[in-house]
């Protein structure tokens, strides 16, 4: 593991426990905007990839099946554990998923590209992790990222883009989708 990828997972070890306090309504703000067509449900199967304490799964609870959380900080995966004992929360770097070829519906990434190195990996590995026509939601942060970088990296692992936006937060948001459905 790099030093910069060990750092990163150690802040988060660090903070794991302050997490929620701190940005459960900005995050909220985030999945309410990218999911205001109330098209959660249409997903089966679904991967939250560096999904920290589980604040997505908090919000899908009942509107769909099932959420599998990754993410390499152990303390993030505990803290979520806490609120969803029968959760599925997994501890794996999301530029190497440990899940079989075509396996989910929807795969799912707010607020994480910021701390990746390999980003063009990391959108590969959920392209392989994916269904065909199975759909990649991602937010990057707009200080950080612009959209023009996105559609580039989207374009060069074969997805294809199906809207980029801004949200009214700190994130710019996109829809890929994994062949034509
Ligand atoms: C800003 S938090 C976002 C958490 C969550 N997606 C949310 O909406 O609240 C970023 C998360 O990405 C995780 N992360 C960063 N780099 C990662 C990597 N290479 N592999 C797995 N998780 C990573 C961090 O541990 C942290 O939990």
């Amino acid at each position: 593991m790099s030093i910069k990828k060990f750092e990163v997972r150690r802040r988060y070890d660090t903070t794991a426990k302050h997490y929620d306090p701190r940005y459960t309504n900005i995050q909220n703000q985030k999945y309410r905007e990218v999911f205001s067509n109330g098209n959660l449900s249409d997903y089966e199967l679904i991967l939250d990839v560096g999904a920290g304490t589980g604040l997505l799964l908090d919000f899908c609870k009942e509107k769909t099946q099932d959420v599998f959380c990754c993410d390499f900080s152990i303390n993030m995966l505990i803290e979520g554990k806490k609120k969803h004992k029968n959760g599925f929360f997994i501890c794996s770097d999301i530029e190497s998923l440990p899940f079989r070829k075509n396996s989910f519906d929807l795969c799912t990434s707010f607020s994480v590209l910021q701390n990746i190195q390999d980003i063009n990996k990391t959108i590969a590995e959920k392209f392989w992790v994916l269904k065909d026509n199975g759909e990649l939601i991602l937010t990057a942060l707009k200080k950080k990222f612009d959209k023009n970088d996105l559609k580039h990296i989207i374009d060069k692992t074969g997805f294809k883009l199906v809207k980029i936006w801004n949200l009214s937060v700190e994130d710019i948001s996109l829809i890929a989708r994994k062949g034509e459905r």
